[in-house]
């Protein structure tokens, strides 16, 4: 019998793309089966999109854990083995100018919120995290914990936009804005930085004269809900590899990227 993966899956909305894979596994298009949504939020559609396949599901109330630290900073533990050094030095997501208790207060926040996702998740004992409309960054506390291997990633993310450019939280909006022609969607690899880890697969589609930012949204996301069941199948199928990449620029620079390739079937 070939072996099905176990796969998470954290939300913060409406959960089309979790629903698109849900019926991809219940369809037998991923060799997989989702065994637990995690919302950021309590009362989102996703949550009940979960229980009607009877899917587990759990909330980590980010935005409670954040009012409460405005609050009362004091009143929040970090978890023990939180490092915020460590974290600084791995993960850039401010500017050098950005007052440094507002970093410590990302920071604290996040540890706090993803220990609590950790303990969550742990006893699911999944292969695959997937990143679906979850609109928070996950620091390297989590990454981490949950990425064991830095050689085998295995937290997948959809972004809507054809990256490297518009990363951020509005990728159609940003795109149509800018009054590009093609917009498109992105499943890629976390890493520590912003939309910024290994890219596994693309769509593209056309920007037609008259499409307005709904229409745009509604393209991308038709081409979202084929793409990311895909790329899922690919890692079932234990297809993706990263490898890194070293190119010697013609003015002696060296550009190193780590990249997914996508190995043949069998
Ligand atoms: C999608 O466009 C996804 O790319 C982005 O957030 C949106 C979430 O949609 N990250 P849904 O919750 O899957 O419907």
């Amino acid at each position: 019998m070939e072996r099905t993966i176990r796969i998470g899956a954290l939300i913060s909305g409406g959960g089309t793309n979790l629903q698109a894979i849900i019926d991809a596994c219940e369809a037998g298009r991923i060799d997989g089966r989702v065994v637990f949504v995690g919302s950021d939020k309590a009362g989102v559609k996703g949550l009940e999109r979960a229980r009607k396949h009877g899917i587990p599901s759990f909330v980590v109330d980010y935005g409670q854990i954040i009012r409460r630290y405005r609050q009362d900073p004091q009143c929040l533990e970090a978890p023990e083995d939180f490092d915020l050094e460590d974290c600084l030095a791995r993960q850039s997501l401010f500017s050098g100018d950005t007052d440094p208790e507002k970093v410590k207060a990302f920071f604290v926040t996040r540890a706090v919120a993803e220990a609590a996702l950790l303990n969550n998740i742990e006893p699911y004992a999944i292969d695959l995290l997937v990143l679906a409309g979850f609109m928070r960054n996950l620091t390297p506390y989590f990454i981490d914990r949950f990425n064991t291997d830095p050689d085998s990633p295995r937290i997948m993310n959809i972004h809507p936009a054809l990256l490297p450019s518009f990363p951020g939280v509005d990728g159609y909006g940003d795109t149509y804005r800018y009054g590009c022609k093609v917009g498109g969607c992105t499943v890629h690899f976390i890493d520590y930085g912003e939309d910024s880890g290994p890219i596994i697969g693309q769509r593209a589609f056309a920007i037609e004269e008259g499409d307005d930012l709904d229409r745009v949204k509604e393209k991308g996301l038709e081409q979202e809900w084929q793409l990311y069941p895909e790329c899922i199948q690919l890692f079932a199928r234990g297809r993706l590899r990263t490898v890194k990449l070293t190119h010697k620029l013609d003015d002696g620079r060296v550009y190193r990227r780590t990249v997914v390739k996508i190995l043949e079937e069998g």
